[in-house]
């Protein structure tokens, strides 16, 4: 199993390119169910959870190729199953997006139920009661869903909270149905966006994706397009974050500042300096950081993907900051691996506390998810000796080389195996 050697404390300086969003790139994979023509997809990251989809999408009768800086999805054999096995979801959440995709094409998907994760309990009530509202069948019988219908009717249905993946199941589903169908409360996150563009280039009718209210106009088949997946604001938003930790100067080429909006203006509140240059967002840092308070909410709320990275910073900003965790009731796994390195964090369910500045000092530190991943590693370019960050496999689901990008930008950080 690889883990990271971080010797600290690092200095950031530099330029990084940001790759394509992983949580894009997982739904637009999974509209490749929803045609026999191939899909063209430029910047899907090198990540361990594109994989495992290409896996499943194998499985499910779809090939890939990459071709350059192009993935080529069509499809490939026979198209012989509809199932997503256990084995296959559970080590990826995300799996479930071919839910929506292989009902309305196919009229029928077994997936299993992913279950509880690291982060929450995360249940797929919503998809399920969105494909309801267009006609589905839904049975739950040995820990797997399986949902079943002829061709799926238009039709009004309101989600109970913003689900991001939520929203991109029921859309695919809806883009086949016959006539119109209505979601409201639908989450605006950019990634659901992306995938209505990617889905418009295949010939749907999709109006509002990004607003609360989107409306499709259900088409009889959608066909080959080309499309490029855009770039990641998580990913690009813990090299900013580290930035602004570490007194570094950091560009961010490729990412689009407005998805990156509720991170930068905190960011200006803590002290840093933040400005769009020709190249880039640029986020340097030389006063003092300052202490604020954070809530995360749905886009365009501050992102929880970002919580755990902002907590780090928070631990060096003088003077005491809350961190309120609205979206997932279990996401502070990595405070207590913080505390291990001298943060000064009291946590209470869903709220804590944070004081600064609290000098950290290098540990065995262990990732617990993706996230609490990347803020272990930010903990660790601030602190005094040497950090290692176990269970390194989690950072690889969602960060395309990490460390590469870290020693470009002066970080002394290696992989070992
Ligand atoms: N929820 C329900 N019922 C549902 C769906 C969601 O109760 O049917 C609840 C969840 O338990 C959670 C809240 O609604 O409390 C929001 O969850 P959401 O469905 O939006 O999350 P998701 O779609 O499962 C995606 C990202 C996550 C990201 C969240 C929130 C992908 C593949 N995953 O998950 O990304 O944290 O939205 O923005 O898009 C990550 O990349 O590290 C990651 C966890």
């Amino acid at each position: 199993m690889d883990r990271f050697h971080i010797v600290g404390p690092n200095r950031l300086k530099g330029t990084v390119q940001a790759s394509g969003a992983k949580n894009a790139a997982l739904p637009a994979l999974a509209a490749s169910l929803l045609t026999d023509e191939p899909l063209y997809l430029d910047r899907v990251p090198q990540v361990r959870d594109i994989r495992t989809l290409r896996r499943l999408l194998e499985h499910l009768g779809v090939g890939s190729k990459q071709n350059g800086s192009v993935l080529e999805l069509a499809p490939a054999g026979e198209a012989s199953l509809d199932e997503a096995p256990y084995d296959l979801v559970k080590t990826m959440r995300a799996s479930v997006l071919v839910l929506g995709p292989l009902l309305a094409r196919r009229g029928h998907a077994r997936v299993s139920l992913p279950g509880g994760c690291a982060i929450g309990v995360r249940p797929i009530d919503q998809h399920l009661a969105g494909l309801e509202a267009l006609g589905a069948k839904v049975r739950l019988e040995h820990g797997y869903v399986e949902v079943q219908s002829r061709r799926l009717t238009g039709s009004r249905f309101r989600f109970a909270m913003p689900t991001v993946t939520g929203t991109e199941n029921v859309l695919m589903a809806a883009v086949l149905a016959q006539g119109t169908t209505i979601l409201e409360n639908c989450a605006r996150e950019p990634e659901v966006v992306d995938l209505a563009r990617l889905l418009s280039s295949m010939g749907a009718q999709i109006e509002g994706a990004g607003n609360e209210t989107i409306e499709i106009q259900g088409v009889d088949r959608l066909g080959s397009a080309r499309h490029t997946i855009i770039a990641d604001r998580i990913e690009g938003g813990t090299y900013l974050t580290a930035a602004a930790l570490t007194g570094g100067d950091v560009v961010l080429e490729g990412a689009n500042p407005a998805d990156l909006a509720p991170l930068l203006e905190k960011l200006v509140e803590n002290g840093a300096e933040v400005s769009e240059t020709a190249q880039g967002i640029r986020v340097a840092r030389t006063g003092a950081l300052k202490p604020r308070d954070l809530l995360t909410s749905p886009h365009p709320g501050f992102p929880t993907d970002l919580q755990a990275q902002y907590m780090v910073l928070m631990t060096q900003a003088e003077g005491k900051s809350t961190i309120c965790e609205t979206v997932f009731e279990n996401r502070f796994q990595h405070a207590p691996e913080l505390m291990r390195m001298g943060a000064d964090i009291q946590i209470d369910t869903s709220y804590a506390r944070i004081s600064g500045p609290a000098p950290l000092s290098g540990a065995h530190v262990m990732a617990t998810d993706l996230r609490a991943s990347a803020c272990l590693v930010l903990a660790g370019l601030v602190a005094q000796g040497e950090t290692v960050v176990q269970r390194i496999y989690h950072l690889d689901r969602g960060y395309e080389g990490m460390e590469l990008k870290l020693q470009a930008l002066g970080a002394r950080v290696e992989r070992v195996s």
